[in-house]
């Protein structure tokens, strides 16, 4: 079932920068600029090398120790159609479109509004019991357009889309089995999400698709091209929307660059400090593309405006606040209110929601 993808991006011309570290050292030089981004061939050109998902019809299924699956207001047995009300969800058969993976590269574009020809959709609220099961299943999909309270477990093999009025809470768990690309959340997930097992490929971890750089989990010495257009695009939005000018002044630093930068900071503060602001060489996720300083390394940064509102609305354009104030003993390191980290729209919104650090959401060390 995982889907081995290659990356084919495009190398840009890396630049040499001195990276920001210490919070009380604005050290970020800005000729790592932001324009210096992987084509967007890095992303179309992702080689497909398996998932072979089964042409057999899949379901949307639910069990249950008790006979009623899914308790709600009303009752509707779901089918193929592409309307289910629902309040007993029962079989449905669907078709998806979009295959199933466990490990892309970066999560490198938005997911793609492919919706399958079948899809099941529940539009009155309903309450998943404690010992009753939704499965999505594999090419099956499910869109969600109302509050569903997750007691029980629901499992995302397939496609879950939650619009944006829907909700899902409760005391259950919704399962990720592949890749976090299986949800397209715009709605509200406070229930407990359960990340899928990391993978690696290429020496590169992924957790249900989210590309992993962390103290725990390093990065080839080769891996990198240059910062993600996705996160330059998003940056842009961000400036356009709020008005503020947001500079990137540290985008991708390859393996080279962040020796340099980290080794400035050992000289400076010693290995032992340094280790608490910047990231041992394999391990930073500048190297990924897929993060970005903005404006300032300085711990003032945090007190203004344009850091308020970078906090507050980063997840709408795709990005998290990789290195919040309160998860310091998780993630290893200080708050770091500029540094943002591209996850993907969806993704980014389901951090967001839960209120946890990356290493926390992934289920992984820090
Ligand atoms: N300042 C962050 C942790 C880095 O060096 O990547
Ligand atoms: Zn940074």
């Amino acid at each position: 079932m995982n889907t081995k993808r290659g990356i084919a991006a495009v190398c840009a011309a890396a630049v040499l920068f001195s990276g920001c570290g210490n919070n009380s050292n604005p050290d970020a030089n800005s000729s790592d600029n932001s324009e210096v981004y992987m084509s967007s061939s890095s992303s179309s050109s992702i080689v497909e090398s398996s998932t072979s998902s089964s042409s057999s019809s899949s379901s949307i299924s639910s069990s249950s120790s008790s006979s009623s699956s899914v308790e709600t207001s009303s009752s509707v047995e779901s089918s193929s159609s592409s309307s289910v009300e629902s309040s007993k969800i029962s079989s449905s058969s669907v078709a998806s479109s979009k295959p199933v993976s466990s490990a892309v590269e970066s999560r490198p574009t938005e997911i793609p509004d492919i919706l399958p020809e079948n899809i099941s959709e529940i539009n009155e609220n309903i309450v998943v019991e404690e010992n009753d099961e939704i499965r999505i299943e594999k090419d099956s999909a499910l869109r969600l357009n109302s509050e569903m309270e997750l007691n029980g477990d629901l499992y995302v093999e397939g496609r879950l889309i939650i619009e944006e009025s829907a909700k899902i809470s409760g005391t259950g768990i919704l399962h990720v089995a592949n890749s976090f690309d299986d949800i397209d959340c715009k709605g509200t997930v406070t229930a407990k999400i359960d990340a899928p097992e990391p993978v690696e490929i290429d020496g590169v971890t992924y957790v249900g698709g989210v590309l992993v750089a962390n103290k725990k989990y390093a990065l080839p010495k080769n891996f990198g091209n240059g910062l993600s257009k996705e996160l330059n695009t998003a940056v842009k939005a961000m400036r356009a929307d709020s008005g503020f000018k947001m500079p990137i002044i540290s985008g991708f630093r390859s393996y080279a660059t962040q020796e340099k930068v980290f080794a400035n900071w050992c000289a400076k503060d010693g290995e032992e400090v340094a280790r608490t602001y910047s990231a041992v060489p394999g391990t930073s996720e500048h190297q990924t593309g897929l993060a970005a300083d903005i404006t300032s390394c300085m711990a003032s940064y945090a007190k203004t405006a344009e850091a308020k509102w970078l906090a507050e609305n980063c997840y709408k354009y795709g990005c998290i606040i990789r290195y919040p104030a309160d998860k310091v003993a998780i993630t290893g390191y200080i708050y770091e209110p500029w540094h943002i980290r591209y996850l993907g729209k969806s993704t980014a919104k389901l951090v967001h929601d839960s209120g946890l650090c990356l290493e926390e959401f992934l289920e992984i060390d820090g």
